[in-house]
């Protein structure tokens, strides 16, 4: 058995399985891998093209990443405030000229930004939180709606609302397809994805837990060991909610929260992009900066390749359909 989707079908990948954008894990490799595995593989746009850097060093990574697979790949833009602005119209360019096959995009006000991407003929899924959001995406030409719900790893935005609900809103209102992202690391969480009407998953948490990831062991050592409980919100004063591991930095930044809310001064010097960076790639220290993880890091039990990961996932999902899922049905 084969599962063929939406998605497998319009984008003639393997699996109906997505690496979403993630902030110093999405380089070419970790992208390459992917797709290599069957998946889309995501290069996130910022991450390399933020200043000093500039939309030069994004065209390298997407060269780099052509090197590395035959397979379609993504790059995923992010539209969410950053300290200093990056070249918007440079990265946008790059994209284009790469003729990059498809684009995640994620954030506010995206409308001119999906305009532009679908009038060079790229395929676009916008990542966002809320039904409203998405027709609103459909509206400006998207292709796809990757529904991102409150157990995601990232930006989960400000209403709170798990996949269960989201997903069901999303099959009864949404005349776009659409792949469930948040929360999901097994081959079950596939099925029943799929039996909830999305076309596949995306996934953020479970592919950091790979071989593959280019950030430190120490980081996937701890998210083996973590729990479900083990992550919490930062910037929930400042509406821009982040869901990061739980550990000292993150405790801070929320205690001078709960006392100076919404005064982004009072926390800036431990949530720059450059502490992240340099736990993942650097030190391994899982302690000393705000690192985005998802409520699945409590799933994740081992780290396997890329290939091994989705080929269980999508085992483990065929299994669930035509086993347990089909013997449920009585032949009278
Ligand atoms: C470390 C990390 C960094 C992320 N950075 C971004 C980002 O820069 N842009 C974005 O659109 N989403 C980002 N995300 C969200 C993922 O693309 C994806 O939507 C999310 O991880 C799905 O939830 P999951 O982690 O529960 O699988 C990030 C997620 C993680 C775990």
């Amino acid at each position: 058995m084969v599962l063929k989707t939406k998605l497998t079908e319009a984008l003639g990948i393997k699996y109906p399985i997505i690496q979403g954008g993630m902030h110093f894990v999405g380089y070419a490799e970790m992208a390459a891998a992917v797709s290599n595995a069957g998946g889309l593989g995501t290069i996130t746009a910022l991450t390399v093209a933020l200043p000093p850097n500039g939309a030069d060093s994004l065209r390298k990574e997407i060269q780099k990443c052509k090197a590395l697979t035959d397979k379609p790949f993504a790059v995923n833009l992010t539209l969410l405030p950053v300290g200093v602005a990056p070249d918007w119209d440079g990265i946008i360019k790059v994209i284009i000229e790469e003729k990059v096959k498809v684009c995640e995009t994620a954030g506010r006000n995206p409308v001119e930004v999906i305009k532009r991407l679908k009038d060079a003929g790229i395929f676009v899924i916008h990542k966002c939180v809320a039904v409203r959001h998405a027709q609103a995406a459909a509206r400006s030409g998207a292709d796809m709606i990757s529904m991102d719900g409150f157990d995601c790893g990232g930006h989960p935005g400000e209403e709170d609302v798990g996949n269960w609900v989201l997903l069901t809103q999303a099959a009864l209102e949404l005349n776009i397809p659409f792949v469930a992202s948040g929360g999901c690391v097994t081959g079950s969480q596939l099925a029943a994805a799929l039996a909830l009407g999305a076309e596949g998953v995306n996934m953020g948490t479970a592919f950091m837990a790979t071989v593959e990831a280019p950030i430190k062991d120490e980081i996937k050592q701890a998210m083996v060991q973590a729990k479900i409980t083990d992550t919490t919100h930062i910037f929930r004063t400042l509406g821009n909610t982040e869901r990061v591991y739980k550990n000292s930095a993150a405790k801070k930044v929320r205690e001078i929260e709960a006392e100076f809310p919404g005064q982004f001064e009072k926390i800036q010097h431990l949530v720059k992009g450059d502490l992240y960076r340099k736990s993942f790639q650097e030190t391994g220290n899982t302690d000393d900066s705000c690192w985005s993880c998802g409520q699945s890091i409590g799933l994740i039990k081992d780290i396997p390749t890329c290939k091994v990961f989705c080929d269980r996932v999508v085992a483990d999902a065929e299994d669930i359909i035509r086993n347990r899922l089909q013997g449920l049905v009585s032949k009278l």
